[in-house]
């Protein structure tokens, strides 16, 4: 008997992704073919430990005509093996990385694996303050790896809203830091990454990582730069943001790649088969087979032309928006975007928090989230800021005149926030408006259908 319950939810959440518009920065919409991968029979299948890695360099066509070892605890691998062969040579051309593990079951597993393979308890870790744009993986204190390893953090300069470097170079030669983290999530300029690796060279043993999370897309479209081609040695993302692949870490690493069944010597060269060990059986037990179908799916489609195209749009589309919001009165953190990104200073422009925003926004149905803006004064459940993103409009086709238009929409609800939250004015004077907007997002979400759906 089928579990209608569930089924119904799953139609509500069809219809509320088809009638509405996704700005949360993190989030996309996948393919027929992502979602036929994730909803495949891989799901069934334990492959705890890793296929052959010889081999990897060719063609799609050559990957699976070579049938190399496995390095798995189960039988019936034929087919894995080859998927996740095919997952991990792709996401080497995409990123022009030696070694791709696509096991991590999410971007959280996929960092803890990298501090895991490289640290012992205590060792330093030089990463972006979290109140600056970091992520809760790069040292909150709720987090384990917190717990365990010692973080010490750089921040943004207040004017351009960029990384201090300055301060970050002083920092590392302070603290000699094990690991230097590039990574945000709330962060809308292009590091210098070439810089980094300056810093980074004169700490022995220090381990460059970037967690490229939000913008590994705009990468694989060769609208972002690499980290990897400055001689950074691992970068970590999710799948499922500008990647637009399913809900999923990888970790990318420059180095030599060695059998994960036996343990290297502790160096820089072999932190691949650091990396592997730590994955599995370091912290994850067997992977998510259907997921890393999935992702070999959304590989495959980053390797397209088209997907070029796509990383280019998300960008000019976030340049309109940032464009039309700083028209309209918006504080930008930053003054403006280099991705896909956009922090907005709700405060700052309009004296109302980002979380009015959020719900007001969310009453037209135009999703984004409220998000802590650098030095903010307010909580992170009211903070001041707005976090917004083009990825998933740009995925359903929209461009500038839709821009523009979310930018005017934004407007007017911001106004609104203000009447009501400064002006005392009920929230049912806006009802009818209110309304109405919802209709008109409706209406020209219906014009741009959700692939997949
Ligand atoms: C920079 C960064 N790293 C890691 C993560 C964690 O990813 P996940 O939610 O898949 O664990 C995120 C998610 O938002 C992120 O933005």
């Amino acid at each position: 008997m089928k579990d209608s319950k569930i089924f119904e939810l799953i139609e509500g959440e069809k219809q509320r992704q088809r009638e509405g518009l996704e700005l949360i920065p993190s989030e996309n919409y996948v393919s027929r073919e992502v979602l036929e991968a994730m909803g495949s029979v891989f799901t069934n299948k334990y492959s705890e430990g890793y296929p052959g890695f010889e081999d990897l360099e060719g063609s799609d066509d050559d990957v699976l005509a070579s049938e190399p070892a496995n390095h798995r605890y189960y039988g019936g691998q034929q087919f894995t093996d080859k998927v996740e062969r095919l997952a991990i040579a792709r996401a080497r051309r995409l990123f022009h990385a030696d070694h791709a593990n696509v096991q991590p079951h999410s971007g959280a597993q996929a960092n803890n694996a990298v501090y895991n393979a490289w640290l012992e308890p205590g060792d330093t870790v030089l990463g972006m303050n979290l109140g600056h744009g970091g992520h809760l993986t790069h040292g909150s204190p709720v987090t384990l790896s917190a717990k365990i390893y010692n973080f010490i953090a750089y921040g943004t300069d207040p004017e351009t809203g960029d990384i201090d470097y300055d301060e970050l170079e002083k920092l590392a030669k302070e603290h000699k830091p094990k690991i230097i983290l590039i990574g945000y999530s709330a962060f809308a300029k292009v590091p210098d990454f070439e810089r980094v690796v300056e810093i980074g060279k004169q700490i022995p043993g220090c381990l460059l990582m970037a967690d490229m999370a939000h913008v590994a897309g705009l990468i694989a479209g060769g609208a972002h730069p690499n980290p990897l081609d400055f001689g950074f040695h691992v970068m970590t993302t999710t799948t499922h943001k500008t990647l637009r692949g399913p809900r999923g870490g990888l970790i990318l690493s420059r180095g030599k790649v060695s059998n994960p069944l036996k343990k290297p010597e502790h160096t820089l060269e072999n932190i691949p088969t650091l990396i592997d060990r730590s994955v599995f059986p370091g912290t994850q037990g067997g992977p998510l087979m259907h997921i890393i179908a999935a992702k070999a799916v959304a590989f495959y489609e980053a390797e397209q032309v088209s997907f070029q195209n796509y990383a280019r749009n998300i960008m000019s589309n976030a340049k309109v928006l940032a464009d039309t919001l700083i028209k309209h009165g918006f504080k930008l953190v930053g003054g403006g975007t280099e991705n896909h990104l956009i922090l907005v200073d709700m405060m700052g422009s309009f004296g109302v928090d980002g979380k009015i925003m959020e719900e007001m926004m969310d009453k037209v149905g135009l999703t984004l989230n409220a998000n802590a803006i650098p030095n903010d004064t307010l909580p992170p459940f009211k903070p001041s800021g707005i976090r917004l993103g083009t990825a998933a409009i740009t995925t359903r086709g929209m461009s500038r005149t839709e821009m523009i238009k979310i930018g005017d929409w934004m407007r007017r609800l911001a106004e609104i926030c203000v009447e009501i939250e400064k002006k005392n004015k009920p929230e049912s004077s806006f009802k009818g408006e209110l309304a109405q907007m919802r209709e008109e997002v409706r209406e020209i979400a219906e014009i741009f259908p959700v692939p997949g759906i």
